[in-house]
């Protein structure tokens, strides 16, 4: 069972409006195709896996935790702060946690969902009793802005250079819909059947790699990063957004209807569907798909973007604080992104 919840979003807030001075944009296009008004972004040099610490250390403070009571920490991102070791290893250091077992998940924007649920197997295998699970996320290093990142930010007011905002420009579809922010969830051994996860799925489609793809910076290059790299802009994500668009509304919806059937609930008894926040019109097409109101499948996207694995511990959280998450509150979480890696897992709080 989930006995405490925690976030952290930087301070540094940037409007659709602010992003108009450093590429060709508008508010009305950002909003309507995506459904984001603004993201944050820390301060350069701050790496997620401070952002995931600090939300770690709300959510056990949140669940009346000690760092002595985690027994295992599982950090998912595809932002992580080194090359090598991951973020679990300077998590660990950070909050004091013991020696304890740490994993490192690279399954971006179902990297949580995957967390949670090896978070319930630890546990229903008797390797764990109490487990930390964080997913954070610092996009900036993607971004192909330089400088300018600081006219969006407001720290600075001089104004792009032609080519600058070209460039910009010509990442604007996939840009501006992420942001950083981290959440975090500790997971407890529950006492009694039929509450906390009661069913969970997880899938992977290797053939798909590309729809959402890093090219550069890897173990395919000599050395892993090089100028012509840098140039050529293969540190930057490639992304086939309609076609991810299509598989996102199409394979969330089926898991959810499956993991409902595994856990033998029909799917009217589930209250909530905290969906992965990838954009405003993939959670329309869910919510067309599954015949669920707005409310059931909520969105918080227009504050925070998208921030990969960060987004479903971030809007539970704040379900959980606006008080939307009360005893017997059936929970369907779904994500889909890179890999591509899809799931679902069903959680009843328990009484
Ligand atoms: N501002 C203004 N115009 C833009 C912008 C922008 N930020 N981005 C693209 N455009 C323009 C393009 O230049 C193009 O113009 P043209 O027709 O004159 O050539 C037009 O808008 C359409 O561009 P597309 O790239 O085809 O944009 P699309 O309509 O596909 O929308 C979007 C992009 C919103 C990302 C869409 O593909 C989508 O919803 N995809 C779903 C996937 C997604 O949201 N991924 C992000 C997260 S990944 C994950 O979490 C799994």
């Amino acid at each position: 069972m989930i006995i405490g919840t925690g976030m952290a979003v930087p301070d540094n807030v940037v409007t659709n409006e602010d992003l108009t001075r450093i590429m060709d944009t508008s508010d009305e296009w950002i909003t309507s195709r995506t459904g984001v008004r603004e993201r944050r972004f820390v301060d350069e040099g701050v790496g997620s896996a401070a952002l995931g610490s600090e939300a770690a250390r709300a959510a056990l403070a949140d669940a009346g935790c000690g760092p002595g009571d985690i027994d295992a920490l599982i950090n998912a991102t595809m932002t992580p702060d080194f090359q090598a070791p991951g973020n679990a290893a300077l998590i660990q250091h950070e909050l004091g946690l013991g020696p304890i077992a740490s994993f490192d998940l690279r399954q971006q924007c179902s990297g949580f969902l995957y967390g949670l649920d090896l978070a319930d197997s630890l546990i229903a295998a008797g390797r764990a009793d109490t487990v930390l699970v964080v997913g954070s996320e610092v996009h900036g290093g993607y971004f192909p802005w330089g400088e300018t990142f600081d006219v969006a930010l407001g720290k600075s007011d001089r104004q792009p250079r032609g080519e600058e905002r070209a460039r910009n420009t010509s990442s604007r579809s996939w840009t501006v819909v992420f942001g950083d922010g981290a959440g975090a969830m500790v997971v407890r051994r529950g006492d009694t059947l039929n509450e906390g996860v009661l069913a969970s799925e997880l899938h992977t489609d290797g053939s798909q790699f590309d729809l959402i793809l890093v090219p550069g910076v890897g173990s395919r290059h000599r050395p892993f990063v090089d100028q012509r790299q840098l140039n050529d802009d293969l540190h930057v994500p490639v992304m086939d957004g309609a076609s991810l668009y299509r598989q996102a509304v199409r394979l969330m919806p089926a898991a959810v209807r499956s993991v409902a059937a595994r856990a033998g609930i029909g799917i009217e008894e589930i209250d909530l569907v905290v969906a992965h926040q990838a954009n405003d019109r993939i959670l329309e097409g869910v919510r067309r798909q599954l015949d669920m109101r707005d409310e059931r499948v909520p969105s918080n996207i227009a504050k925070y973007g998208n921030t990969t694995s960060g987004t479903l511990p971030i809007l539970f959280h704040e379900l959980r604080r606006a008080g939307r998450v009360t005893p017997g509150t059936v929970v369907c979480f779904t994500a889909f992104g890179a890999g591509a890696h899809w799931g679902a897992l069903i959680y009843r709080e328990p009484r």
